[in-house]
């Protein structure tokens, strides 16, 4: 099968498509705002990063235990290009995937994935419900307490930054202000302060 460059249209579709949870869709929303955001920052292919973020969860709702493997076989199936594949599966590494994040897109989504549900918490306890009122020293506060957001395992977030080499205040900062710029999407728009 060509390999065609997917459109943001195609993705969206796709999500949609399986994805009827509202939670899980602006899971995609919110890590597609961080990949776009890294991307941008780092001068790669925004767009390609951004469609990369938006389905990397594709088969979550529907194939729970084939996290990851079926979102490549939907992916495929759809003639999608083997890199965008590679960097959906490689999300999962070590949980539900052994493809190990290699690139610098792989590894952002690796290391930002988790974060999310990080700045998610921590938006909703504040009395504006606001992520732009969220900062890196609230996300950074949680971070031993393992009780809050107790799904969010913190030591793939460490390994990520570990592997992009950047220290995890940086990459906390980056999250936050990727998510910020899809606030209205995510729900976490509130009341700022
Ligand atoms: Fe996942
Ligand atoms: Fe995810």
């Amino acid at each position: 099968m060509e390999d065609k460059r997917p459109t943001r249209q195609e993705a969206l579709e796709l999500l949609h498509q399986y994805n009827e949870s509202d939670s899980l869709r602006k899971h995609a929303y919110a890590v597609e705002g961080v990949m776009r955001y890294l991307g941008r920052k780092r001068g790669e292919d925004e767009e390609k990063w951004g469609i990369i973020g938006l389905i990397h969860d594709l088969d979550y709702e529907k194939f729970p235990d084939q996290h990851c493997t079926q979102t490549g076989e939907i992916l495929r199936q759809h003639g999608w290009p083997e890199e965008y594949i590679r960097a959906a599966v490689s999300h999962g590494w070590g949980i539900c995937s052994d493809l190990m994040p290699q690139t610098p897109l792989e590894k952002v989504l690796y290391a930002i994935d988790e974060l999310t549900g990080l700045v998610v918490t921590t938006a909703l306890i504040r009395p504006s419900k606001s992520v732009l009122d969220v900062q890196v020293k609230s996300v950074k506060n949680k971070w031993k307490d393992k009780r809050f957001a107790a799904g969010v395992d913190r030591s793939v977030i460490e390994k990520g930054a570990e592997m992009l080499q950047v220290g995890l205040d940086e990459l906390i900062d980056d999250t936050i202000k990727g998510m910020q710029e899809v606030a209205e999407a995510i729900g976490l728009r509130g009341n700022p302060t």
